[in-house]
C-alpha cells in the first residue's frame, strides 16, 4: 500500500514547488529623501491588488536595512516607486549592484529615476536619470513599439494627464529601447532646447538581464487606471522573465556574453511652465533635481532626446561582470 502511495505524493509535492518557484518575488521600494508623492499609497494599493493575477509576489518597503546580499538573495527583483535623493547609502547601492550581477532584475516606476544620482550602477538600470517636467498638463504618448508587453495594449494615441519627464542622458547611450514616447507638440513648456539626435544602441557589448522603467505615474488617477496597470505589469513581467531571472532557473547574468534583450526607455518632455509660477515645476523635488529647482533653464547637458516614457533596459554590460 505505502509503495503505490508515494509516487503519488511525490508528485504533488514536487508540483507545489515548482509552482512556488515560478512565482517570481519582488520587492517594491518606495522610500523617498525628498519630494513625496502623495499617490505611493494608491500605488501600494493597487500594486498589491493586482500582484496575483500578474504571477507577481509583491512584499512593500521603505526601509533601506532590506538592501543587503543576505535579504535580496530572497527576491528575484527590485521594482523602484515615486523615490527621491538618496534612498540607499552606499553599502545598500552596493548590495544593490551585486543583486543585479547576480541576475537581480530592476524596474522602476516614475520618480524612480529621480533618486541615487550618484550611483552608476543605478543610472544604468533605469537607463537615465530625471532633468525636470513641464507642469502637469495633458499631454499625448505615442508607442514606438508595440510589440512589448508594455506597450502592445496601448492606444496609438495616448493622452491623459501626466507629467512628461526629461532625462539627463539619452537611456539608449545605456542600450535603452525607447519604447513610449510624447508628442512634443500635445503639450506646452516652458523651456525647449533641440533634443540630442538619437544614438545607435551599442552593437557588440554582451547583455544579459532586463530591465524596465517608465516614466509615467505622477497621479492617483493614473494608478486607478487600467491601461496604465498593464502597462507597468507587462513591463515588470518582462523584465521578470528576461534570461537573467531566477524565478525562471536561468542564472546567466554575469555567466554569459549571449543574452540579448533590449531595453527601453522613455519619456521626455521639456519643463513646463512652473518656474514662472513657482508652482509645481519640478516635482520629485527640487533637489533630486537641481535643474528644475531654482533656474528657469535646466542644465543643458541634460535634455535628453525626445521624451521617453517607458524605458527597458537590456541589461548591461557584460563579460564578467554585468553592470545591469
Ligand atoms: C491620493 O490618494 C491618497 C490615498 O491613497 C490620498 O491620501 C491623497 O490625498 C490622494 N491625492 C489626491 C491629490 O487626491
Ligand atoms: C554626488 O556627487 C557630487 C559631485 O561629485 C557631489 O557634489 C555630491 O555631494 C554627491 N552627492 C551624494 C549624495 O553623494
Ligand atoms: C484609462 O485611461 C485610458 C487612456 O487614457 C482611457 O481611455 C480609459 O477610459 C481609462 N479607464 C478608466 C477606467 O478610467
Ligand atoms: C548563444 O545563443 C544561441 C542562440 O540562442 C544559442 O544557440 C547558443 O547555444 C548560445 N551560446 C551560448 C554559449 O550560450
Amino acid at each position: 500500500m505505502l509503495s503505490r502511495i508515494r509516487p503519488l505524493l511525490l508528485i504533488a509535492l514536487m508540483t507545489a514547488t515548482i509552482t512556488a518557484q515560478s512565482t517570481p518575488k519582488v520587492l517594491v521600494y518606495t522610500a523617498t529623501r525628498g519630494y513625496r508623492h502623495d499617490s505611493i499609497p494608491t500605488a501600494i494599493d493597487v500594486l498589491g491588488r493586482e500582484a496575483a493575477s500578474h504571477g507577481v509576489r509583491f512584499e512593500f518597503s521603505e526601509d533601506p536595512g532590506l538592501f543587503t546580499d543576505s535579504t535580496l538573495a530572497g527576491f528575484d527583483g527590485v521594482l523602484f516607486v515615486s523615490n527621491s535623493e538618496e534612498v540607499l547609502d552606499h553599502a545598500g547601492q552596493a548590495a544593490l549592484q551585486r543583486f543585479f550581477q547576480g541576475g537581480g532584475v530592476y524596474a522602476g516606476v516614475h520618480s524612480a529615476s529621480a533618486c541615487l544620482y550618484n550611483d552608476t550602477t543605478y543610472l544604468q538600470a533605469v537607463g537615465a536619470l530625471f532633468d525636470y517636467h513641464p507642469s502637469l498638463q495633458e499631454a499625448t504618448f505615442l508607442p514606438l513599439d508595440k510589440t512589448h508587453p508594455a506597450t502592445a495594449h496601448l492606444p496609438d494615441q495616448w493622452r491623459y494627464t501626466e507629467e512628461v519627464y526629461y532625462f539627463r542622458s539619452d537611456p539608449r547611450s545605456v542600450g535603452a529601447t525607447v519604447l513610449l514616447t510624447v508628442d512634443e507638440a500635445s503639450y506646452k513648456t516652458w523651456y525647449i532646447e533641440s533634443p540630442e539626435s538619437a544614438q545607435p544602441l551599442r552593437e557588440g557589448a554582451a547583455k544579459a538581464g532586463r530591465s524596465f522603467y517608465t516614466s509615467l505615474g505622477h497621479l492617483n488617477s493614473t494608478w486607478e487606471n487600467s491601461t496604465f496597470i498593464q502597462h507597468i505589469f507587462g513591463g515588470l513581467t518582462w523584465a521578470l522573465e528576461g534570461a537573467s531571472t531566477r524565478a525562471y532557473g536561468q542564472g546567466l547574468v554575469g555567466v554569459t556574453d549571449n543574452v540579448t534583450v533590449s531595453a527601453s526607455a522613455s519619456a521626455s518632455g521639456t519643463a513646463s511652465g512652473t518656474a514662472a509660477s513657482g508652482s509645481h515645476a519640478a516635482s520629485p523635488g527640487a533637489s533630486a533635481a537641481p535643474s528644475a529647482s531654482g533656474s528657469a533653464k535646466p542644465s543643458s547637458a541634460a535634455v535628453p532626446a525626445a521624451g521617453v516614457a517607458a524605458l527597458a533596459v537590456g541589461a548591461a554590460v557584460a563579460g564578467a561582470a554585468v553592470v545591469l
